[in-house]
Formats: C-alpha cells, structure tokens, sequence
C-alpha cells in the first residue's frame, strides 16, 4: 500500500477533499485513521479501490458509489481486449468485485448500472475510447454528486432557523460524498446564509464516524460542533437543546423507509418522543424504487472486532458473543421530510417523485406546513 504524506489536503470551497482520480490513480483519503492521521492512499488497480471500500478508507453511500466508479475506469485500462463483448465480460469481473465489497448502499449498485448503461450506448465505439470515457464520467459522477450537495443544501436550509441546534449522526459529510455533504449540506447552506447554527455529533459507536469523522471535518470547516457519546441524546432533547435531526441515509425504500447507519432508529424514536422533526437528506440516487419498504434492504454485518475493541484496543472479554450490524431501517412514519436535491417531500410521497408527469410543487413539504 503507498501513503502519501505529508497531507495533501488541498481544500476546495472550503471543504475536506475525499477522493479523486488522477493520473490513473484513485487517491483516497484514508477515513479509518481520521483523525489520527490525515493520509491519502493511493489505489493503483479496482482490486485495490474494492478493498479501501471494505475496509472503510472510503465511507459513506455517495462516497463509495463515486469510488465504484473510480474503481471501474481503473479496471477498464487493465483490459487489453479491442472487442466489446470480450472487454464487458472482464468488466463483468469489475463490476461484481465491487458490487461485493458493501451491501447496503444502494450507490455502488447505481454506479455500476449507470456505467454498464452508458456503454451499452457506445458499443460501438472502439474500447481505447471507452476507457477515456470511463475516466471522464467517473470523474463526472464526483462533480455532479458536488452539486447534488449543494441543491440538498439549499432545499434542507429552508428549514433551519437562525439560532438551531442541529443533532446528526455518523458522517454524511463532505467526506462521506464527493464534498459538501447530504446531510451537512443544509447545516453548509443555514451558514452560508449568515444562520448561526450549532451542530450535536453523535460520536456513532462501533466505528466512531461521528466523533472521528464528522466532528473533525465540521471543526476543519468552521462549523461550531459539539461531541456527544451515542447514549446522550435524549437527555440532551429532554433539555430542550436540539431543534432539529439531520442524518443521511444509504438506502431509502419507495415507502421512505430509512437505513442508516446504527443508530439512526434510536435517535429517529428519540426525536419523535420529544417532538423534534428528523430529516434525511437522500440524493435521488440512494434511494431504491424497486423496493416496496425497508425490510428488502440488506443489512451489513461487520467484524465482530469492531465492537470489542476501539480503535485497536480491546475493550470486551476475550470470547464475548458480539452482534455488529453496520446499519438500521428507521421506519417511514419517524421521518418529518426527505431532503433531496429536487425538494423535501413527506416519506409517503417519495415514490411519486420519479414520474416524469409528477407535479413536485405538489407534494413538496414547505417549512410553514411543519
Ligand atoms: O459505514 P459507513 O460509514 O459507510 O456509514 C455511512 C452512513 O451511514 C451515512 O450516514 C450514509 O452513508 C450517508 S452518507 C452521505
């Protein structure tokens, strides 16, 4: 594995940079030493990209579904085949090992059917040009997932008022997407706007992103951030201290059924317990039309080292039965609005988003109806 030290964490729009393709190299910030050290890996071949998307290098829904592709234009260049059937069937290898590496996330799934659709397009184009075209829309993915961010922005600012305190967890920040973030997003946009916000982390055991992850990025950016361990929560809501609950998500059911990561549920049933509306920001590709509701949504089981120890140091007995599932389903009826890159719309509107007839002035969710 090469690092790449000292840190080049160039920062652009004023945000943490996570991934990037250059000179035929995926270069990714390593998210499982953050923020002990701050290094970039750089992955030479897809194997390698795969192996930094299980291993949580990279993290987050849009993030590894960026990866993917990434991944995929990396494997592209290693195919020495001019003819299209013999260069998709070495692809079929890329595409699966990357399907492989995370369940959850619908994103890599979406990245993969993306790049599989538009080469089917270009069939006959000859291969040497669908490599150039792989790299160039890889790098199109990373972009446009930037301006995804920042329309979720827009739309989810609309429902912070100046002076909130705003309650997320895990990391759905600049780093767990090509940058700004889904669910920092909005908390980005209220500050660009002159709102004085304050943001709780959820530190977010087993992983810890929300006190590695999310509390590093937003202090690196600027945005006032309080830690707090997972079980404090709903004391802190008892107070009268949280004004609202922002999370991301990496698959959200046609019926607005939420996973995320562990946890979510808890602070979904918290916030509705104290009456304190709990948004998702959901770019459109994370959520899964095809599937009826959150119980079709296959949950991540990770090493069970993950919950005996902390970050290399072991905390549990020696032979403990561990259960470690890396993500939840929060249940369509906690979530007060979806934030998307189209407008925020009430859960059991979701699925009608996606008709091209669809008028979404309609159904969308105003801040003056909450
Ligand atoms: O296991 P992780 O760190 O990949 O889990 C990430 C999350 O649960 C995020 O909240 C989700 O992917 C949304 S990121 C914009």
């Amino acid at each position: 594995m090469s690092y790449i030290t000292p840190v080049i964490q160039e920062k652009k729009d004023n945000m943490v940079k996570t991934i990037e393709l250059v000179n035929g190299k995926v270069l990714m910030l390593d998210q499982s030493r953050l923020p002990i050290e701050v290094r970039y890996i750089e992955c030479k071949d897809y194997r390698m990209v795969a192996e930094g998307i299980k291993k949580l290098w990279i993290r987050g829904a849009p993030a590894i579904g960026i990866a993917a592709a990434m991944g995929m234009a990396l494997g592209a260049q290693d195919i020495d085949s001019d003819n299209f059937d013999d260069f998709m069937k070495e692809m079929e290898v890329v595409f699966e090992t990357l399907l492989a590496t995370r369940p959850t996330a619908v994103n890599i799934r979406w990245a993969v059917e993306r790049i599989k659709k538009a080469l089917h397009e270009r069939r006959d184009e000859p291969v040497s040009k669908l490599k150039d075209f792989l790299i160039k829309e890889a790098d199109a993915i990373l972009k446009e997932d930037v301006e995804i961010n920042k329309a979720i922005g827009r739309w989810g600012a609309r429902f912070i008022k100046d002076g909130d305190t705003i309650i997320t967890h895990c990391n759905a920040g600049s780093l767990a997407t090509g940058g700004y973030g889904t669910a920092t997003g909005p908390m980005r946009a209220a500050t660009e706007q002159g709102k004085k916000i304050q943001v709780i982390a959820d530190e977010t055991r087993p992983v810890l992103q929300g006190a590695r992850l999310t509390a590093w990025e937003l202090m690196e950016d600027n945005i006032p951030v309080t830690l707090i361990t997972d079980n404090m929560a709903g004391a802190i809501m008892q107070k009268g201290e949280i004004d609202l609950a922002i999370v991301g998500t990496d698959r959200t059911a046609a019926n607005g059924d939420v996973a995320n990561k562990i946890g979510t549920y808890s602070l979904a049933i918290l916030c509705k317990e104290h009456g304190i509306p709990f948004y998702v920001a959901a770019p459109i590709s994370s959520i899964d039309f095809s599937i009826a509701s959150g119980k079709f949504i296959p949950i991540e089981e990770r090493d069970p080292n993950e919950v005996t120890s902390v970050f290399g140091c072991r905390v549990a007995p020696e032979g403990v039965k561990v259960r470690n599932p890396a993500f939840d389903v929060t249940p369509a009826k906690y979530v007060t609005g979806i934030i998307t890159e189209k407008g925020v719309f009430r859960p059991e509107d979701l699925h009608k988003i996606n008709k091209e007839d669809m008028d979404l002035k309609s159904i969308m969710l105003e801040p003056e109806m909450l």
